[in-house]
């Protein structure tokens, strides 16, 4: 298919590293276009293959859109042409498999030949990245399992599938999700111009909370708290530069959407804890940087409240505690909090992470300058549940979220290793 004429202008640049986009036969086909916008947002020149199963789900004309550029199918492979489409197509700097389904998966495993992806797949000698979307039965069934499994032996990686909602009508959620398209791009960029940081959270997922959460008494008025978000999005960025796949979940900040992770932006304690328990079903770490408000309106007026003459009293509900919560169902997840006092910290500290069953808390002083609440440093003293602590020096955010993984690291790995 050629560029629609509106689109001409928008074609890529003819310099940039080249990926090959697959979009396969899965209904999260529907996301290519999004991919295709970000990949080449990141700077990359696009090329496409949609397989014949793709096309059931997502337009050719909507790729051709997004890709600024010709779609390469089946038809166009059988078609009369001067190249053979598989070796051209195949001489790139990255592929990546969008939409993966268990077929596609076992043709590549098998060597097959037969289809213009499965055929291109063989001749690509860049790094792939699989990004899978199928239903969790099927993806758990050792057939497949054992494909993936052939691929990466041979160096291809994989991206998710994902906890989540997916599927058609009446599928609901579960493991089976595709990865959402920023981190899908973040994810190909990230092979091209692989990270200098040490790949030591590989495999691993990495829940992080950040911000504060928003309490509404009525539409227009709430209570809550300066949290800025940077401390959790400073976790957040060092533990997807360190090869983990991260889902952040954050209350109302500035700061962008970081690249390469997934993002949910939410308001109040309780959306909060939905999203993070979600997404911590299947994690490795998570990290409780949020600063939830303890309590909020025991009845939110859904309309305005008008101003009275003299006082009025606020009647407040206590907030669920989201680490605590997790930390009753811990298994082989390490938790990490963070906590705010003004005095007595260590002791209090300690005495928090018993009670929330969490592996250390990070203890900052709100009222040091310089550090905490909206500033880019933070002076913390990791504290650990049987009061034995480090206290370390002022640092920037990032190398606290450092310094965190660090340790949250070695504790996966203590309790890998118990079994
Ligand atoms: O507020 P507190 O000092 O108890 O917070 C300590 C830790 O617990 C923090 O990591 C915070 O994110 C978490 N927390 C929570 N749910 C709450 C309150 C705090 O998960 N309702």
């Amino acid at each position: 298919m050629t560029v629609p004429a509106p689109f001409a202008s928008a074609l890529p640049p003819a310099s940039g590293p080249r990926v090959l986009v697959i979009v396969g036969g899965s209904v999260a086909a529907i996301k290519a276009p999004a991919v295709l916008r970000r990949l080449r947002e990141g700077g990359a020149q696009v090329r496409v293959i949609a397989t014949s199963a793709a096309l059931a789900f997502v337009t050719e004309l909507s790729l051709a859109t997004a890709a600024a550029g010709e779609v390469a199918t089946d038809r166009t492979w059988f078609a009369p042409r001067p190249d053979a489409q598989h070796l051209t197509l195949a001489r790139v700097d990255a592929a990546v498999v969008v939409g993966a389904s268990a077929d596609l998966l076992a043709r590549a495993a098998g060597g097959h030949a037969s289809d213009l992806a499965s055929a291109t797949l063989l001749s690509v000698r860049a790094p792939v990245l699989w990004v899978p979307a199928m239903n969790e039965q099927m993806w758990t069934h050792p057939a497949v399992q054992a494909n993936a499994e052939r691929l990466r032996g041979w160096g291809h990686r994989f991206l998710g599938p994902v906890v989540g909602a997916f599927g058609t009508a009446g599928e609901g959620a579960g493991l089976g999700r595709m990865a959402e398209p920023e981190e899908i791009a973040g994810a190909v960029l990230a092979l091209l111009d692989p990270p200098t940081s040490p790949q030591d959270l590989a495999g691993l997922h990495v829940v992080v909370s950040a911000g504060p959460t928003r309490e509404y008494l009525d539409p227009v008025r709430f209570i809550s708290n300066p949290s800025s978000g940077k401390m959790g999005f400073a976790v957040a960025e060092e533990a997807r530069d360190r090869g983990a796949r991260v889902t952040l979940v954050t209350g109302p900040v500035s700061l962008p959407d970081p690249p390469g992770l997934t993002v949910r932006r939410i308001e109040t304690a309780l959306e909060l804890r939905d999203a993070v328990k979600e997404a911590a079903r299947d994690a490795d770490i998570v990290v409780m940087t949020a600063a939830v408000a303890d309590y909020r309106a025991a009845a939110a007026q859904t309309e305005k409240q008008a101003k009275v003459a003299g006082d009025v009293t606020l009647r407040l509900t206590p907030n669920p505690d989201i680490l605590a919560e997790l930390g009753q169902e811990k298994g082989k997840r390490v938790l990490v909090g963070f906590a705010m006092e003004t005095h007595a910290g260590i002791e209090r500290a300690a005495a928090k992470a018993r009670r929330k069953n969490a592996d250390f808390i990070l203890l900052n002083y709100p009222t040091r300058e310089g550090t905490a609440f909206g500033s880019d440093d933070n002076e913390v003293t990791l504290v650990r549940p049987d009061g034995s602590h480090e206290a370390w020096p002022r640092l920037s955010k990032r190398e606290v979220a450092r310094r965190l993984l660090d340790g949250a690291r070695r504790l996966r790995r203590g309790q890998e290793a118990a079994g």
